[in-house]
């Protein structure tokens, strides 16, 4: 059995070239491959499949994750289990040899010697998994990097828009046409954001997104994208409302509004999704924070889609899992 990175070829200074099977941010990935994961993970989640363990029988996968995470990390956990693959956690903390003084990237090859095939990688900095990609040989999925990308996330969300209203992922670049979809909340640092607006718009979605000023970069907005000067304005048509939680975590400043303040500022209550589209989903890809971006009776109400997102994620997870270790035709072969 052949290694996921064994046809990896490496330049002078040893370092790795690769394209393909990687998923590091979702702009690089052609609208073609888009569609085939999409195709793939709604087969996944519409029917109950007895031989999926076949799929990674032999094949193992790394979570190395220097985030906190609950929903994205067993997520991957999940969908690699159900595809029969072995799992590994890495923490990168005080219970490792992180404590010892060694870096990140020592410690990822190290992993990368023993032979893994996949590595699922969380970490505050931006860029990160295309530095492993560099250097490992195993494939890597970016599982949230920083203020960066989130690209497993996006496609979770696409395919549970895709779902709600009946659209069939074979249509690609005009899959979610005549969908528009408000993004809402901390869009500046948040990487759910940021792969969203790389992938809606490449499958039709008209997008739009709205937050307190410091919260968004219009200049950083890909072309197309509207930004709205209220919640209630990108609301005002939408089919799609995704609300974002505020990052905290990363902030610099700029987040001196209170809970309070910033709920009935930009918060998403009942009385203010009626202002959207009477057919409108509502999505958050968690953590909620309840009562300050979005209100109970909305993230548990009739329209919440949340639970359903999360659902969707292992279906995601599970086809880019095989794409990375080179195994979408056995993929394919049992669905
Ligand atoms: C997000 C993340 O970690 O980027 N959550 C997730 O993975 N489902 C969103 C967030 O933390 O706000």
């Amino acid at each position: 059995m052949t290694r996921a990175g064994a046809e990896v070829e490496s330049d002078e200074n040893g370092l790795h070239r690769r394209a393909g099977r990687d998923l590091c941010g979702i702009g690089g990935v052609p609208v073609d491959s888009l569609r085939e994961v999409l195709e793939m993970a709604a087969a996944l989640a519409s029917a109950r499949h007895d031989t999926l363990t076949e799929v990674l029988r032999g094949r193992t996968v790394l979570c190395f994750f220097g985030e906190p995470s609950t929903r994205t990390r067993l997520s991957f956990e999940v969908a690699a289990r159900r595809l029969g693959a072995e799992v590994m956690g890495f923490g990168n903390d005080q219970t490792t040899s992180a404590a010892k003084g060694e870096t990140p990237l020592d410690a990822a090859r190290n992993l990368d010697a023993m032979g893994v095939d996949a590595f699922v990688v969380r970490d505050r900095h931006e860029g990160w998994s295309q530095v492993l990609c560099h250097y490992l040989r195993a494939r890597v999925i970016n599982a949230g990097d920083g203020c960066g990308e989130h690209p497993t996330q996006a496609l979770a969300d696409a395919l549970t828009i895709l779902e709600a209203f009946g659209r069939r992922p074979e249509m690609g670049a005009n899959a979610l046409a005549g969908l528009r979809v408000a993004l809402c909340g901390d869009i500046r640092r948040g990487r759910v954001a940021h792969s969203n607006l790389l992938l809606l718009p490449r499958l039709g979605a008209e997008v739009v997104v709205a937050g307190p000023t410091g919260m968004i970069d219009a200049a950083a907005l890909p072309e197309g994208v509207a930004l709205a000067g209220s919640l209630e304005e990108a609301l005002a048509g939408s089919q799609v409302v995704m609300m974002l939680r505020i990052q905290r975590e990363r902030a610099s400043g700029g987040l001196e509004a209170s809970d309070d303040a910033y709920h009935a500022g930009w918060g998403l209550s009942a009385a203010r999704l009626a202002a959207a589209d009477p057919r409108a989903i509502v999505m958050h890809p968690g953590p909620l924070n309840r009562g300050v971006e979005i209100a109970d009776e909305v993230a548990d109400g009739p329209r919440s889609r949340i639970l359903r997102q999360v659902t969707l994620g292992v279906a995601v997870r599970m086809v880019v899992l095989a794409r990375a270790c080179g195994r979408m035709d056995a993929l394919r072969e049992v669905l």
